[in-house]
């Protein structure tokens, strides 16, 4: 068992408030997320025996959410919307200044385990595009120069 005693505790607490526990996957994936930083296909087996469902059910939720990870990220995930407002005022430039600041292409990690930069759709302010959001946090309007000084701020290159 890799879930710990307190990740159980709060999964079957979250899955108390539906009528079935498989109402709570996404949660479920989140607490574990929170704590792992992305979900493994053991994890994964482990939650979906607390939710009485299967393997391929829950992955199947998890692999359809953007901010569920499968695979391993780095502390900071950079979410740079690529959906079409976004796309015309700019976010191609900022995703090429990314890759070259940060020397990584999309759904690649920084050397140091620093950084994931990859695209999601939509973030619903397409009036403040571009937009992109590093780990919870949601950044609007941003261009190559703001992105120099967000990165600054968060200990990039
Ligand atoms: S298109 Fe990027 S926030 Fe809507």
């Amino acid at each position: 068992m890799i879930l710990t005693a307190d990740e159980i505790q709060a999964i079957r607490q979250e899955a108390g408030h539906f009528p079935h526990p498989s109402a709570a996957a996404i949660e479920a994936l989140n607490i574990v997320q929170r704590s792992h930083g992305w979900i493994s296909d053991e994890l994964l087996e482990e939650i979906a025996e607390l939710l009485g469902m299967s393997p391929a059910e829950l992955d199947s939720v998890a692999t359809f959410y953007n901010l569920i990870y499968r695979r391993p990220v780095g502390k900071r995930v950079i979410h740079y919307c690529n959906s079409v407002s976004c796309w015309m005022l700019g976010a191609e430039e900022n995703r090429r200044h990314l890759t070259e600041k940060l020397g990584i292409g999309l759904g690649e990690t920084t050397g140091d385990g620093e950084y994931t930069l990859l695209p999601i759709v939509c973030l619903g302010a397409c009036d403040k595009a571009p937009v992109l959001m590093i780990g919870d946090e949601t950044h609007f309007n941003v261009d190559p120069a703001r992105l120099d000084t967000i990165l600054g701020e968060t200990g990039a290159p």
